[in-house]
């Protein structure tokens, strides 16, 4: 076995740490990590551990969603340089003049924003709850930020939502067209197609399958088909790849990676444990604001128990 890999683990086990990784992540680094999943699923791994050190091999905003969630806890990012460009188009200044724009109006802030964003807005989601979060809202307009197309996709599925949404964008699944779309169903007219929300809703509404990263795993592993196109970053392709021999994947465009969540090596995983380095601090007035925001999602989409 790599030495590398083996000496990540025995520090893990030294110092009692958990390493999360996005599926997005170098595939490599599956190997030494306990949880690998989409953001929500990640949040849960972060709030549940029980470890002292959380090393999150990710972006900046999931690392420290996952400070948030245990405060407790040291909560290392690999590559300091592993920030979000959609999560960095909004700032303070501008969620502010968004919000006073549309007064007594709910902002629904997408997982991909800043602790700072957050602390400022009544709940937040993922790409996989969003659709019941704004549900379970119970209120007839929201904002939705920084996201545009993942605002607008919920809006499509809720009847008689308004979802008035902020500018921003993912660069990685914008790169997705929806002429890439029809030429992907000629050259691949067995696949099914499937895309993450984030993706402009003209690509969304020609999918087969609009799914988080970690659903669109779901589906694969669910499905009897044997060919799939990816309209999504391209470690959810790596790792299919590498767990269904027997189907055949094709990414939708070779461009289709995110170069922030590809920062993070081997290497830099097993430094930051080593040298406890790269932890994530935070405002303590923004933590407990943003902390809300984040405990408001778990609460409205907890499942109701049947009595
Ligand atoms: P998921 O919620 O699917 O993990 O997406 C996070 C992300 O950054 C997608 O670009
Ligand atoms: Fe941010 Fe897009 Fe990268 Fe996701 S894929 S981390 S939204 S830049």
């Amino acid at each position: 076995m790599n030495s590398l890999v083996e000496k990540i683990k025995e520090l893990k086990k030294e110092k009692n740490a958990v390493i999360l990784a996005h599926c997005y992540q170098n595939v490599e680094i599956d190997e030494v990590a306990d949880f690998v999943g989409d953001s929500l699923y990640l949040s849960r791994k972060a709030k549940e551990t029980d470890a002292d050190i959380i090393v999150f091999a990710g972006v900046s905003f999931m690392a420290e969603t996952a400070k948030l969630l245990s405060p407790n806890k040291k909560v290392l990012l690999p590559r300091l340089e592993a920030g979000c460009f959609m999560a960095n188009m909004i700032n303070i200044d501008q969620l502010r003049e968004f919000k006073s724009l549309h007064p007594n109006v709910p902002a629904v802030c997408y997982v991909n924003s800043t602790a700072a964003i957050k602390a400022e807005c009544e709940v937040c989601c993922t790409s996989s709850n969003a659709l019941n979060v704004v549900k379970n809202l119970g209120v007839s307009e929201v904002l939705f930020l920084p996201d545009t197309y993942l605002g607008k996709w919920v809006e499509s599925k809720l009847d008689g939502v308004k979802v008035t949404t902020y500018n921003g964008f993912c660069p990685t699944h914008l790169r997705v067209t929806p002429e890439d779309m029809d030429k992907a169903r000629e050259e691949y007219p067995n696949a099914k197609i499937l895309a993450h929300p984030e993706c402009h809703m003209k690509v969304s509404e020609k999918a087969d399958y609009v799914g988080s990263t970690k659903e669109i795993m779901e589906y694969v592993a669910k499905s009897d088909e044997k060919e799939f196109v990816i309209c999504t970053e391209k470690g959810v392709l790596d790792r299919l790849q590498r767990d269904y021999k027997d189907k055949t994947f094709y990414l939708l465009k070779d461009s289709l990676v995110c170069s922030n969540m590809k920062w993070n090596t081997l290497d830099d995983i097993y430094n930051a444990l080593l040298r406890e380095e790269h932890e994530i601090v935070l405002d303590e007035t923004v933590s407990q604001k943003a902390m809300a925001c984040i405990n408001k999602m778990f609460e409205i989409t907890r499942p109701v128990l049947a009595r």
